[in-house]
């Protein structure tokens, strides 16, 4: 299977690059091709609702998303990776979201249409649950609006400090087994 991860983690070796890592590790043990994209390191723009892609289905910028949009297309399953930050992602990953706007012009939808979705969330409370209600409806919605096809949504817990998934192996064999039974 053809695999883009998209990491929006603000915090460099911290505990969703550790949980993305392992699952990475366990998706390519099981011979999946995966490409990767750590936002942070990118260049990606705001949406600024210009709506340049509902009328000539292209993006008024040209910067790190325009491979990154390409790099979608061509992969059979998008796996979204990001701390939970006040209940929902982070600025990074709701940029890089709302980006995928172009893919909601109903032209463009197709490219899309029928793609398979994993999201994997990193956060410090103890238990998911009241916690995730908002960040699992927002993907439930953002997905099914880009006519996307939801796997799993996997909440790793209790890793408050940047350190914590050091005291937590559970967690990382737990990422390493997702993506080494990616179907
Ligand atoms: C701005 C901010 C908001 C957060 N909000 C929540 C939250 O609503 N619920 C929660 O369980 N953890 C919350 N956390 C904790 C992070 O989700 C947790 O530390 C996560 O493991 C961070 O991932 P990282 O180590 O990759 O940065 C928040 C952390 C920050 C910095």
């Amino acid at each position: 299977m053809k695999v883009l991860a998209v990491n929006g983690a603000t915090r460099e070796q911290g505990n969703t690059d550790a949980i993305t890592s392992m699952f990475i590790d366990g998706a390519r043990e099981a011979g999946n091709d995966v490409h990767t994209a750590v936002l942070r390191e990118l260049d990606i723009s705001d949406c600024i609702g210009c709506c340049t892609c509902k009328r000539e289905r292209r993006c008024h910028f040209n910067d790190d998303m325009t491979a990154l949009r390409d790099a979608v297309v061509g992969s059979q399953i998008l796996v979204l990776s990001s701390p939970l930050y006040f209940c929902e992602v982070t600025g990074l990953m709701k940029i890089f979201l709302d980006r995928l706007y172009f893919f909601y012009h109903p032209e463009n939808k197709h490219l899309t249409s029928g793609k398979k979705a994993l999201v994997m969330t990193t956060m410090g409370e103890k238990e998911a649950g009241f916690e995730t209600q908002l960040i699992e409806e927002f993907y439930r919605r953002f997905l099914k609006a880009l006519d996307m096809i939801l796997l799993d949504m996997v909440f790793f817990t209790e890793l408050m400090e940047k350190e914590s998934f050091t005291k937590h192996h559970d967690e990382l064999v737990r990422a390493f087994t997702l993506g080494n039974r990616l179907y």
